[in-house]
């Protein structure tokens, strides 16, 4: 790999964050969290917009200062094109290219779920990166999905959700039980003080290797409904059980469809990623599998899980060796397929 300098910048959501790559060692990956959308109970595009435009250029300023980088040492600029929220996609994309015109260095576009996947590249990612062809479970706040990697850019989605995500799904049942947004990793931290087995919720029956995450939410919703008749402080008394018999439920689903996947086409390595890699309980059911299964498991270093530059930096790298650079007059694009 070359041992180009890349500035990686990623605002698609509520996080506005910049890196700086080596090579494919991380220099720097500066994030700014958005807190104004906790009181919403969910990301407001137009709040997160206007974050971006307070956030972007110190983010920027911090990694370069970070990696002890000057300006004029950038070979490339990477920035997340889509998919993603377009008002907030805009901020990043029209930054990248004033700043690429104005270093006179080539601008490259990534895909925000590829550069999920290919996180698992950074140097410090894992021990050892995964071998083509393996399976990545990719799980966020927006998308839920197996996709089978057959080399850096070619890969094929083998299923996905039909209706939430998983990360959505976590959130939407934390606001049932009156947690914080985003509350992934609020029930991630509760369940482990709870009895995973306390209460069963329904699971979907759906063919192949797709997903539905809406079911276990009303299920839920329901349950707690006729629970809170009876006793008002039912959540309160039963918040850790609560948390992870949902959690067990959730990744239950989540690995049944992953193995299946895996014993079907015969593949071994197995990786995970997006923001919902970050449970806890997901990555011990993972280390299960290398004993019980004997996977090559691939579980990404906790920070290059949820949005990040680093991940974007790293694809812009891969794309910068190969020459695949984008035209000044692109546009972001809420939707970008795989
Ligand atoms: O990849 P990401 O940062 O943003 C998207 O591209 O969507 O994923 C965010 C999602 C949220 O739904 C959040 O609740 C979930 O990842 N998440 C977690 C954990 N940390 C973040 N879900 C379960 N357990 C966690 N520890
Ligand atoms: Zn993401």
């Amino acid at each position: 790999m070359s041992d180009s300098i890349i500035l990686g910048i990623e605002s698609s959501c509520d996080d506005t964050s910049a890196a700086i790559i080596k090579g494919n060692a991380i220099l720097s990956n500066i994030a700014a969290n958005q807190a104004i959308h906790k009181e919403y109970g969910g990301v407001v595009p137009e709040l997160a917009s206007r974050a971006h435009q307070q956030n972007i250029i110190p983010v920027v300023e911090k990694s370069l200062l970070k990696a002890n980088i000057q300006q004029n040492a950038i070979s490339a600029i990477g920035f997340t094109r889509g998919p993603g929220l377009l008002g907030s996609l805009l901020v990043g994309t029209s930054f990248a290219k004033s700043l690429a015109m104005s270093l006179d260095v080539p601008l490259i576009e990534v895909n925000h779920l590829q550069a999920h996947i290919l996180a698992h590249f950074i140097e410090d990612a894992n021990p050892m990166p995964p071998k083509f062809p393996f399976l990545c479970l990719t799980v966020s706040g927006g998308h839920t999905m197996i996709v089978l990697v057959k080399d850096y850019f070619e890969m094929e989605i083998i299923g996905k959700t039909i209706d939430d995500a998983a990360g959505e799904a976590f959130d939407k049942i934390g606001k049932i039980f009156d947690l914080d947004y985003p509350a992934g990793s609020i029930i991630d931290r509760l369940a482990k003080e709870g009895n995973p087995d306390s209460f069963k919720f329904n699971k979907p029956k759906l063919e192949n290797y797709d997903y539905s995450f809406s079911g276990i939410k009303t299920s839920v919703l329901y349950f707690i409904q006729k629970e809170v008749k009876k006793d008002p402080d039912f959540i309160k008394n039963n918040l850790n059980d609560l948390c992870a018999s949902v959690q067990k439920s959730i990744i239950e689903i989540l690995m049944n469809k992953l193995e299946k996947a895996a014993l079907d086409l015969n593949i071994k390595e197995v990786a995970i990623a997006g923001g919902v890699s970050a449970n806890s309980a997901l990555r011990k059911v993972m280390q299960d599998n290398h004993e019980k299964l004997g996977w090559n498991i691939y579980i990404p270093k906790f920070e290059y899980t949820t949005d990040n530059a680093a991940m974007i930096a790293m694809v812009a790298q891969l794309k910068f060796e190969r020459g695949e650079f984008t035209d000044l007059r692109t546009t972001a694009t809420a939707k970008y397929d795989l």
